[in-house]
């Protein structure tokens, strides 16, 4: 018998996998962990099932890149121990050797969360350490583990840890329940509870997982607000399975305040943006904030009908804050570095669209960007609809009176694997007195869409069995404005 023998590239070929998108090479990932810059380096840990397809016992994967473009697999850094599984968590650059366990020189510390299954199929969770000497090539598990347990809490996971400054001290929000708990340490090691944030603000329709806190900017003035990002996990109550929200308000070093605490945000419109944090320790020279999100739903993520790997982050978005007419609102763009890999198709300016205006009618691809300046407010309805080579399409679309834009992905391709996957989903677009502006990411399993420079956004998973033939847009009843339309196809970046 001869066996053929894989080359690198060949997992990258494979049906609906990711061109721009991180994916793992084979196998289950959920979500980000562990992202910091060090070295020169952006690190990307995950939750990784390394024998299987679906959920299952929890590992870190492993991945660099220079740009966050390009990446490179490494081999898993943390696996499970006597203390249980190893759930998520975040890293961090000790800096000035705070916690005594690199000799005076910098290194990286991995916060996680420890699950220990007990008989019921509940978990133990406590917080735990991991540290590493070697630019986190290989990793040592803190010996007095764990750091952190409170035997009252059943839901007690997902670290994520920042220096403040001010203090001189570690910060950790911790999601407990559906709340947040905040910790503070000098040295990694030893926490003391500060406060809790959440039991009364914001959507509590499920347990909150993996939370975030950082400064930001608002706009380009000096004024410092602070966001705070909390996902709330798939009830079976509601339709959109899980979910993301963020808050704005103060932070004074133990305790966070919203500015509005009876409302609820949400970070993403689309079904498939959960678990996102931002990565640590981007040099201040850089400055920005970076999220990144697991692309998918607890819903169905365990059903998606990839072969080999199951499922992709969402693009590394840059976060902002910027005022709006109805307040400060938290912007996402995708990073710069991604332009590297577009390449101009057709660009066209000034385009009036009545009825059906077709662009490029040959294009076969399965990567794409598509950017647009509208002012749809003289048609009832205004469409980008992207067919397939297979007779699929995704629709994006806009309706004037209820100034709410959608992704449809109805017909879009394989839908069967869940009863809830196939749909509409739609967000309101606050009037801004300018046209609207589009710019939509298209990958061989999803579809991004940044409303506005990205005030609102919406991220889709959708499973084409053909790549996109042509770009289309429609207005229905009047006409649309087109200013801009830029059609850019993206090189794989594996
Ligand atoms: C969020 C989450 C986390 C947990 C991890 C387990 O998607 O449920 O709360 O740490 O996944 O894989």
């Amino acid at each position: 018998m001869t066996v053929l023998k894989e080359t690198p590239k060949d997992f990258a070929r494979e049906k609906y996998r990711p061109q721009y998108h991180f994916s793992p090479k084979e196998n289950w990932m959920n979500d980000p962990n562990g992202m910091v810059y060090f070295h020169g380096e952006y690190h990307l840990f995950y939750q990784y099932h390394p024998f299987g397809t679906t959920w299952g016992p929890m590992h870190w994967g492993h991945a660099v890149s220079k740009d966050m473009v390009e990446w490179e697999h490494l081999p898993v850094a943390l696996e499970p121990d006597e203390h249980g599984m190893i759930f998520s968590g975040s890293c961090v650059v000790d800096w000035e050797d705070t916690s005594g366990l690199f000799d005076g020189n910098a290194g990286l510390v991995a916060i996680f969360t420890h699950a220990k299954e007990v008989a019921d199929g509940n978990h133990i969770q406590k917080q735990s350490l991991a540290y590493s000497k070697d630019d986190g090539r290989t990793w040592v598990k803190y010996a007095g583990n764990p750091v952190l347990e409170d035997a009252s809490l059943k839901d007690f996971r997902d670290p994520k840890v920042f220096w403040h400054a001010p203090d001189r001290r570690w910060v950790m929000v911790l999601a407990a329940g559906d709340w947040v708990n905040i910790y503070t340490s000098p040295n990694l090691i030893e926490w003391s509870y500060a406060s809790s944030f959440g039991k009364e603000e914001g959507a509590h329709l499920g347990v909150w997982e993996c939370p975030d806190l950082f400064p930001l900017q608002v706009d380009t003035s000096n004024e410092k607000k602070w966001v705070m990002i909390v996902s709330i996990g798939d009830d079976p109550q509601y339709e959109e399975g899980s979910r993301t929200q963020y808050f704005i308000g103060e932070f004074d070093g133990e305790y966070f305040v919203a500015d509005e605490p009876e409302a609820v945000r949400w970070l993403d419109y689309g079904r498939d943006n959960y678990a996102g944090v931002t990565w640590s320790d981007i040099p201040e020279e850089d400055g920005r904030r970076i999220l990144l999100g697991w692309m998918s739903n607890w819903r169905y993520a365990n059903q998606l009908p990839t072969e080999s790997f199951r499922s992709a982050m969402t693009l590394p978005r840059e976060l902002t804050l910027r005022t709006t007419q109805s307040g400060i609102r938290l912007f996402q763009s995708p990073v710069k570095e991604l332009g590297t890999l577009e390449e101009t198709i057709s660009e066209k300016v000034d385009v009036s669209v009545a009825g059906n205006y077709r662009l490029a009618d040959d294009l076969k691809t399965g990567t794409l960007k598509v950017e647009l300046t509208v002012d749809p407010t003289d048609s009832r309805h205004f469409q980008l609809v992207l067919p397939t080579t297979n007779g699929e399409k995704t629709v994006i679309g806009y309706e004037s009176d209820t100034s709410r834009v959608y992704i449809d992905r109805s017909l879009s391709g394989e839908n069967r694997f869940h009863e809830d996957f196939s749909g509409c989903h739609a967000a309101y677009v606050p009037p801004t007195g300018r046209p609207m502006t589009w710019q939509v990411y298209v990958d061989h399993s999803s579809v991004e869409l940044f409303v506005n420079d990205g005030e609102v956004v919406l991220t889709d998973l959708i499973f084409s069995e053909g790549v996109v033939q042509g770009v289309e847009l429609t207005a229905e009843e009047g006409h649309a404005a087109v200013s801009k339309l830029k059609v850019a196809r993206i090189r794989s970046a594996m």
